[in-house]
């Protein structure tokens, strides 16, 4: 192969409020010659196919002390999930050709290796789904769905569901699960187009959060049973106020205080104990021992059968990445958001 132009997606600044194109992430080029990049034992050389796009992302662009999860050094390329075509390999459990989930750099090229965050593995696509499929919904956001609701929501035919960011990657998932397991189903979303679209997928009380009060809807549509919440903030604080007597809430993002928002302050936690409600955290790469191989063996089938279904926000070309990545912070994205980089 003959030395390529390289683009990269270079963390250049930590951000105060929302990552901002051109400062937070700046896009660089070099040529590069992919048969002479050294590759460590273990070690995978990709053409990037696709990139996800995920909210924790922001998480990463902070100062080391100030997040959760490793930071990205500045100045060195963002990575996160996505599908490449292996195009060298010193790991003996890939091949030039393969298709690989796992994570890379944003890059046209990128050297691969595994991470916490994901072990690589040779895409099986049976199912004949697009790549782009593999980092959303059957990828690690329809992961975080299933295990979260799996492990969490001991969901019971007739019991009430309420799920915050319903439209989403994660959301619209999670919605779909509950109704499949007979409940009643409570959405919101920030759009009118995204509350169109909780319908569609059979939700029974969709509303836009930002023009109708989600404490009052809780009131009138409640007690809520199971809370699946990707936001935080006030919103967890109309389902805890509105939750059932045994209530479970499965805490899954807080998206409502990623870009430096001044955190929420709760009025009042004793329903908890009054209530006795369950209230937990994950992070999906803790429950992934448990469910992983049930996923991969039943999702990419329910999707492809559209008995579950999934909507996608492409967007087209690496060096638009820093645009798509605001645009999920900012709720601008309609579904889940994905960087083709190169179709094959
Ligand atoms: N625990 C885990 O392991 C894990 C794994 C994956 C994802 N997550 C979390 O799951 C949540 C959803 O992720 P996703 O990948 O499915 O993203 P997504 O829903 O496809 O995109 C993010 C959405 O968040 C909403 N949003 C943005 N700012 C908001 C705000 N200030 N208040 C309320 N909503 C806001 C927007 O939807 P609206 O237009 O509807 O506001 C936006 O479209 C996030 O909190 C994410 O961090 C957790």
């Amino acid at each position: 192969m003959a030395p390529v132009i390289n683009g990269k997606v270079i963390f250049n600044e930590v951000p105060t409020g929302y990552p901002e194109p051109g400062k937070t992430l700046i896009y660089q080029e070099e040529t590069i010659d992919p048969n002479t990049i050294t590759l460590a034992p273990g070690e995978w050389l990709v053409k990037v196919l696709v990139l996800s796009v995920d909210p924790y992302l922001r998480e990463r662009m902070a100062a080391p002390s100030e997040t959760y999860f490793d930071a990205f050094p500045l100045g060195a390329p963002i990575e996160n999930f996505g599908v490449g075509l292996v195009l060298r390999s010193e790991n003996p459990a890939f091949k030039p050709g393969d298709h690989v989930y796992g994570i890379m750099d944003f890059a046209h090229y990128a050297v691969c290796r595994d991470s916490v965050l994901a072990k690589g593995h040779v895409i099986d696509n049976t199912h004949k789904l697009s790549w782009s499929t593999y980092v959303g919904a059957a990828g690690m956001p329809g992961e975080t769905a299933y295990y979260g609701w799996k492990e969490y929501a001991r969901s019971k035919e007739g019991e009430i569901a309420f799920v915050s960011t319903g439209a989403g990657a994660v959301g619209s998932l999670v919605v779909q699960l509950a109704k499949r397991d007979g409940m009643k189903v409570i959405a919101s979303a920030g759009s009118d187009d995204k509350v169109k679209y909780l319908r569609e997928i059979g939700v029974d009380v969709a509303f836009n959060y930002k023009t109708t009060n989600t404490l009052e809807v809780l009131k009138k549509e409640g007690p809520v049973d199971v809370y699946w919440d990707n936001v935080g903030g006030p919103t967890l604080e109309a389902a805890l106020e509105t939750a059932a007597n045994r209530g479970r809430i499965i805490v899954c993002g807080m998206i409502s205080s990623y870009n430096g928002e001044t955190p929420h302050v709760f009025k009042d936690l004793t329903v908890i104990m009054s209530k006795t409600l369950s209230i937990n955290g994950f992070l999906v790469t803790d429950l992934e021992a448990k469910y992983m191989d049930e996923f991969r063996a039943t999702m990419p089938k329910l999707l492809a059968s559209d008995e579950i279904s999934f909507r996608e926000d492409l967007t087209r070309g690496l060096e638009n990445s820093a645009e798509a990545i605001l645009s999920v912070q900012k709720g601008t994205n309609t579904g889940k958001k994905v960087i083709i980089v190169a179709d094959a």
